[in-house]
């Protein structure tokens, strides 16, 4: 029977077998599952792992601090930072197509991983390759991706389709046959802080594809604003584990018409897409209390000048995905 204690006792067995004496990077995105995918593999091969976290400037307000203090405090890993935020947002210029989007930031992730390769293998004293990449792909990942058995390839799910050919690390996946639960329990087991365990899952492509249009500097800072705005009342609410996932969407080439103080504006419409899920696979939209939802627009409205409208999804998945691109 399946717990979380024989997970961790059966994964840890399996990655010291599959790893050896090499030396293992893993990618950590800022989310829960490469987090207890990089914890389950601190705890099997202690210092031969070096995590790597690549700043590609798509996260969310206060994401890079969480990975680089809170995560390091819980679990003693080397970690190596990457400011990589020119570089992405160079590659992702004038580009709005969203797969194209999934492709370039899979294909520069993995070069910067590339990288830090190299820089882990010159620091290392005793030059053990690094052989092995960790990622924490889930169940849901593998089966959207057409990983499973006679599913659909509905999106390119960065970590799983688009993976460049040239890719030279072997693959670590102790997560890939759990849902999400199973592995907010798992990391809970490996005593993960619950900031990091309970958190919201969050996109490999992050804020790029949240954005409807080009990616640009100020873009992200707009959408970051807000989002911002629905985190904070949404956990003054009370309703952080009611909600799975709640997706703050800037539909940055619309414009609508308003009206503040004295003067018209012309602004971008904010979509908040709260929704409710066991595993992503299936999605109901989240009903928010209206006094809630009021706080949220009243605030982005005030808060976020190039913002004069907020709508709500109201759309399950299927027919609509949880995320917009
Ligand atoms: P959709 O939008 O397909 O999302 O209903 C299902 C779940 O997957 C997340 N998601 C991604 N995660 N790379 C990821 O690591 C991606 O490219 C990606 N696209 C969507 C989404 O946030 C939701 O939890």
């Amino acid at each position: 029977t399946w717990t979380s204690v024989n997970i961790v006792d059966e994964q840890v067995e399996r990655i010291r077998e599959q790893v050896g004496d090499a030396r293992v990077i893993c990618a950590l995105s800022g989310g829960v599952d490469s987090a207890v995918a990089g914890a389950l593999v601190q705890r099997a091969i202690g210092d031969q792992l070096t995590c790597v976290f690549v700043d590609h400037g798509l996260l969310r307000e206060g994401e890079a601090e969480q990975v680089e203090q809170d995560f390091v405090a819980s679990t003693g890993v080397t970690l190596k930072v990457v400011d990589a935020v020119d570089r992405f947002l160079g590659h992702l210029d004038g580009v709005s197509d969203p797969e194209e989007k999934r492709k370039i930031i899979g294909r520069e992730f993995i070069r910067v991983f590339e990288q830090a390769e190299r820089e882990v293998v010159e620091a290392a004293p005793e030059g053990q390759p690094v052989r092995f990449l960790v990622q924490g792909t889930l169940y849901p990942d593998v089966v959207e991706s057409g990983g499973g058995e006679g599913a659909a390839n509905i999106k390119s799910h960065h970590n799983v389709g688009g993976l460049p050919e040239d890719l030279e690390f072997g693959l670590i996946e102790p997560l890939r046959t759990l849902f999400k639960d199973e592995v907010r329990e798992v990391g809970r087991q490996l005593g993960l802080p619950a900031g990091i365990v309970e958190r919201h899952p969050f996109p490999g492509p992050g804020l790029a594809i949240r954005i409807v249009g080009s990616v640009d500097a100020d873009r992200l800072r707009i959408l970051r604003a807000a989002d911002k705005i629905v985190r904070e009342e949404t956990t003054r609410a009370g309703l952080d584990a009611e909600i799975w996932q709640f997706p703050v969407v800037l539909l940055a080439d619309v414009h609508s018409v308003g009206v503040q103080g004295d003067g018209r504006t012309y602004g971008h419409p904010i979509v908040l897409r709260p929704v409710t899920s066991e595993d992503a696979m299936t999605a109901d939209w989240g009903r928010l209390p209206y006094d809630v939802l009021e706080r949220m627009s009243t605030r982005i409205t005030n808060e976020v000048d190039e913002v004069n409208r907020v709508v709500l999804d109201v759309t399950s998945k299927p027919p609509g995905t949880i995320e917009w691109e």
